[in-house]
């Protein structure tokens, strides 16, 4: 470049960053996951002034599409969990876009190779998630509950199976396994009865299959097919927020400083960041600090964790019936297994996902998922081979997987875990996700931080479509007369 291109260069970056820097925006939205792309295109769609601020340097957050195998797999959410009402689907269908039921059935395999009353074991584990959503339980933890009911229903139906202490104590570790990946707990006794989770209307397991779960926020940013976006909606990744500067005086503008240095106004933000993150750094990003009962409530939410282990192969060599191949232990094989591997035998399940035809999921759950996030990926990729060898290899050798893919969810530093869910110690403060959602608002009483994301909603927490309400619902309190 001539000399004359480098000064014109150099004059044209410090008029654009002056320019930046005196640029107040209506909105700032931290966090561009379904919360925060929700509410920044409803507020943008709608005329305002948006900046959007992505520590990561993509949009979606915990949904995270990408190419492997012979299609796309879901590193993050994999369901549109129910249609109505729900923002994902209609966003889905509203673009003519085509999204898939998959049947989550499931078939038992057994670690000795044999399949000995699979039929009657898988209508043991549907029996035992018929009760996941049953208000009536006595009991607090949901471990306890499903336990008693349990050994009710095999008093009835197979008493001889209730006196096989060997099959009872790895029939209920599977299925402390199973909730503990529907919910991202440790331990099933964690989880609490008293959820106030709801379930959507209609189809909970819908795919996005080929076209990803990345295409919700395409659709919804304008950008999908090579759209231009939203003119009122201006979006920065890899840009972390380090302090949130929020004056109480009605006219002074929240200030939001970044890692790179830089310093955005505008006249509120909204903070869409998980509670993973809230727990680790709320101290250092609010000034002033936040008030007791949002700290309160960001220290008692239960922050789960879910992982998955993705693998491809040249083509698919395993049974095509069944979505959720499970995996039941019997205790004279578990007790083999040498104490570094003891995670392998926390592994319920493999599953088939739709975006592509020649993948298997592992799934891990809470603190065996914080600890399978360590071990090398040499390591994963062996023992799960193996794994799978066991229990679905009796008649086939498992070739070399072609690829390996991990998530990290828990060691993400922008995420710090999966999702929340209603534990059995946060249920003791009733309250706990209204306080996380309410905003602070200027000595006018008018909100100048508001807080969105899964966390926050009441009833639909854990989901892309609870994230996305969460979101609207801000958006609109910053719209109150619009008829967006
Ligand atoms: C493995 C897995 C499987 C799941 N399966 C399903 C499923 O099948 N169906 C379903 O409905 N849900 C599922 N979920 C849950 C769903 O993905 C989440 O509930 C939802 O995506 C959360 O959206 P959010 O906007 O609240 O948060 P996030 O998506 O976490 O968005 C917050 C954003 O803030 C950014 N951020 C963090 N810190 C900063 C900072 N300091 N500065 C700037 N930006 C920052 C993050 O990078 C992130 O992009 C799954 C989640 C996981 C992890
Ligand atoms: C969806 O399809 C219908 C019928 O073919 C068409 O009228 C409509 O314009 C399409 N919508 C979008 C967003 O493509
Ligand atoms: C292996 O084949 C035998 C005989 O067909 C069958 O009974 C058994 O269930 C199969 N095992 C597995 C793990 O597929």
């Amino acid at each position: 470049m001539a000399l004359r291109g480098v000064i014109a260069l150099i004059f044209y970056l410090a008029i654009a960053s002056a320019e930046e820097s005196t640029m107040q925006y209506d909105t700032i939205v931290i966090g561009l996951g379904s919360a925060g792309v929700t509410a920044a295109s409803t507020l943008a769609r709608a005329g305002r002034k948006v900046l959007g601020l992505e520590a990561q340097d993509r949009i979606g957050g915990r949904v995270k599409t990408v190419p492997f195998g012979d299609g796309v797999v879901e590193l993050g959410a994999e369901w549109i969990h129910g249609q109505y009402p729900s923002r994902v689907y209609d966003t889905a269908i509203q673009n003519n876009i085509t999204v898939l039921s998959q049947n989550l059935a499931v078939d038992v395999y057994q670690s000795d190779g044999t399949r000995d009353n699979h039929e009657l074991l898988n209508g043991l584990i549907m029996y035992c998630l018929s009760l996941v959503d049953d208000t009536n339980a006595k009991e607090d933890s949901l471990g306890a509950y499903i336990t008693r009911k349990l050994k009710d229903h095999l008093k009835e139906t197979h008493p001889e199976l209730l006196e096989d202490k060997d099959f009872l104590e790895e029939f209920l570790s599977l299925m402390d396994l199973v909730v503990d990946n529907y919910v991202g707990s440790s331990n099933w006794n964690d989880v609490s009865t008293a959820t106030k989770y709801k379930e959507l209307e209609g189809d909970q397991h819908l795919s996005w299959h080929r076209y990803g779960y990345k295409t919700f926020f395409e659709l919804l940013l304008n950008t999908y097919k090579g759209g231009p976006g939203l003119a009122n909606l201006d979006i920065k990744l890899n840009t972390e927020v380090t302090k949130i500067v929020w004056p109480q005086q009605p006219s002074t503008p929240v200030e939001v400083t970044c890692k790179d240095g830089k310093v955005y106004k505008a006249n509120n933000v909204i903070v869409t960041v998980s509670v993973g993150v809230l727990k680790e750094r709320h101290m250092t990003l609010f000034t002033p600090p936040l008030p007791r009962d949002k700290v309160n409530a960001i220290i008692g939410v239960t922050m789960g964790v879910m992982d998955k282990i993705i693998f491809s192969f040249d083509k698919p060599w395993w049974p095509v019936s069944h979505t959720f191949l499970v995996f039941m232990w019997k205790g004279e094989d578990k007790r083999k297994v040498a104490k570094e591997d003891f995670w392998t035998t926390k592994i319920f399940s493999a599953s088939t996902p739709m975006g592509s035809s020649n993948t298997l999921t592992l799934w891990t759950s809470g603190e065996t998922g914080k600890w399978v996030e360590t071990i090398p990926e040499e390591v994963v990729k062996r023992k799960s081979v193996e794994l799978l060898q066991k229990f679905l290899g009796a008649n086939v050798t498992i070739p070399e997987p072609t690829g390996m893919l991990r998530t990290t969810w828990y060691s993400n530093p922008y995420t710090r875990g999966s999702y929340t869910f209603d534990s059995v110690s946060s249920m003791k403060y009733p309250n706990y996700r209204a306080d996380l959602g309410k905003p602070l608002p200027d000595s006018a009483g008018t909100p100048k931080v508001l807080f969105a994301g899964e966390a926050t909603d009441l009833t639909h927490f854990s989901t892309v479509h609870g994230a996305s309400a969460s979101g609207y619902r801000e958006a609109m309190r910053l719209l109150p007369h619009s008829k967006i």
